[in-house]
């Protein structure tokens, strides 16, 4: 009998990371219930990456929607509950970061369901994220710890965890990929840029969304002055969370260089930032992108989980564009690509088909 995978998603990032893992649990055969938990509701976070990258409907849809962290997380636990009794998976499959990764997590433990991680052992040592949090608590109630890096494995190593540790590689190395070459062929349509935007001028992809640089106030209103002032153009694709916080802080965002548009379905984003000179972000799945899509990108942040990405000048941290000045604030977000060689730190773009020989190898049946 084949085996039976049950993932549990519900945020954007981990819809992305679904796509190869869908598409390789079904090359190999095996059964694949999909749980949306419903985190993210709004069509731009949601919808259009099951269509975008071919992902099946979710089997289930917990709807959860927002909230604090514990009713979020525990109302996902609360709703997989009855769930994971009827289906009774050979591996609950949670990936990344987010609080329906954790709830996800536990959840299933409770019930002696294996649990496999994926994207585990990523730190940023930061004990103020909510994300750190979800990621460290995750992998100590896993099973199966599915890394996508060295150092990803030293980390894991590091808390006691390597002998339920394997590398993987990156699954978001295999969508990125694909999608980039058919940008490339020509299959793609131009992405939908905002208002404004001239995409035969230089312009930067800016995104902002961590509660750390959009919850206060006056982090959120430096941040939009120092985007508004640089000498390109800034398409800022804004999450919701972005778009509520800046209106609760009343911070308006679309002024100075920054044009204001909506988050983009996968391949857009992909084709925007493979049509710009660079990114400005706070996301950790875009930090790679840039680096995979060989643009220089400008993070947001004190701390990266990605430091690969550091390696000669492809990603620079400023955690904050006031204390930089101004001069030099627009000479590292508009710096040019460097020429220094990435290598392949995050694998081959065949993540995904090792992970469901993994899931299979070692399901304990
Ligand atoms: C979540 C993850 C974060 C991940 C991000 C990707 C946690 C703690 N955070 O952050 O790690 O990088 O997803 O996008 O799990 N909202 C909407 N529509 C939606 C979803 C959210 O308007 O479909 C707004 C609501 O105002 C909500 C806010 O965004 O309160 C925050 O949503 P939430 O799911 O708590 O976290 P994200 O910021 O999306």
């Amino acid at each position: 009998m084949s085996l039976k995978v049950l993932s549990v998603v519900g945020a954007r990032p981990q819809l992305v990371k679904l796509a190869p893992i869908a598409s390789a649990l079904a090359s190999a055969g095996q059964r694949h219930v999909i749980v949306h938990t419903g985190q993210h509701y709004d069509a731009d976070l949601s919808d259009v990456f099951f269509s975008g990258l071919g992902i099946p409907d979710p089997d289930v849809h917990l709807g959860v929607g927002s909230g604090s962290h514990g009713v979020q997380t525990g109302a996902v636990m609360a709703a997989l509950d009855p769930i994971l009794e009827r289906e009774r998976p050979d591996w609950v499959l949670v990936y990344g970061d987010t609080n329906s990764t954790l709830a996800g997590a536990v959840s299933a433990v409770k019930l002696h369901l294996p649990v496999a991680h994926l994207e585990a052992g990523l730190r940023s040592f930061n004990r103020r994220m909510p994300e750190e949090h979800n990621r460290v608590l995750t992998d100590h109630a896993a099973d199966l710890l599915l890394a996508p890096t060295e150092e990803a494995m030293r980390h894991l190593a590091a808390e006691g965890l390597a002998e339920r540790s394997v590398r993987t590689g990156d699954v978001m190395v295999d969508v990125c990929l694909r999608v980039r070459d058919a940008v490339r062929a020509g299959s793609v349509d131009a992405p939908v840029l905002p208002d404004g935007i001239d995409p035969e001028r230089p312009y930067l992809v800016a995104t902002v969304h961590r509660a750390e640089n959009t919850d206060d106030a006056a982090r959120l209103a430096s941040l939009a002055d120092a985007l508004a002032d640089l000498p390109v153009q800034v398409a800022l694709l804004a999450h919701p969370r972005l778009v509520a916080r800046a209106e609760t802080h009343g911070i308006k965002l679309g002024r100075g260089a920054v044009r204001v548009g909506r988050p983009l379905p996968y391949a857009g984003l992909v084709a925007a930032v493979l049509g710009s000179q660079g990114v400005i972000t706070d996301s950790g799945g875009l930090q790679k992108e840039a680096f995979l899509l060989e643009r220089p990108c400008t993070t947001l942040r004190t701390e990266t989980e990605w430091p690969e990405t550091l390696a000669g000048g492809w990603n620079e941290l400023v955690a904050d564009p006031a204390v930089l000045g101004p001069a030099r604030w627009a000479a590292t977000a508009t710096r040019p690509a460097p020429d220094a060689p990435r290598g392949t730190p995050y694998g081959d773009g065949h993540a995904a088909e090792t992970v469901a020989a993994i899931l299979a190898e070692r399901a304990s049946r």
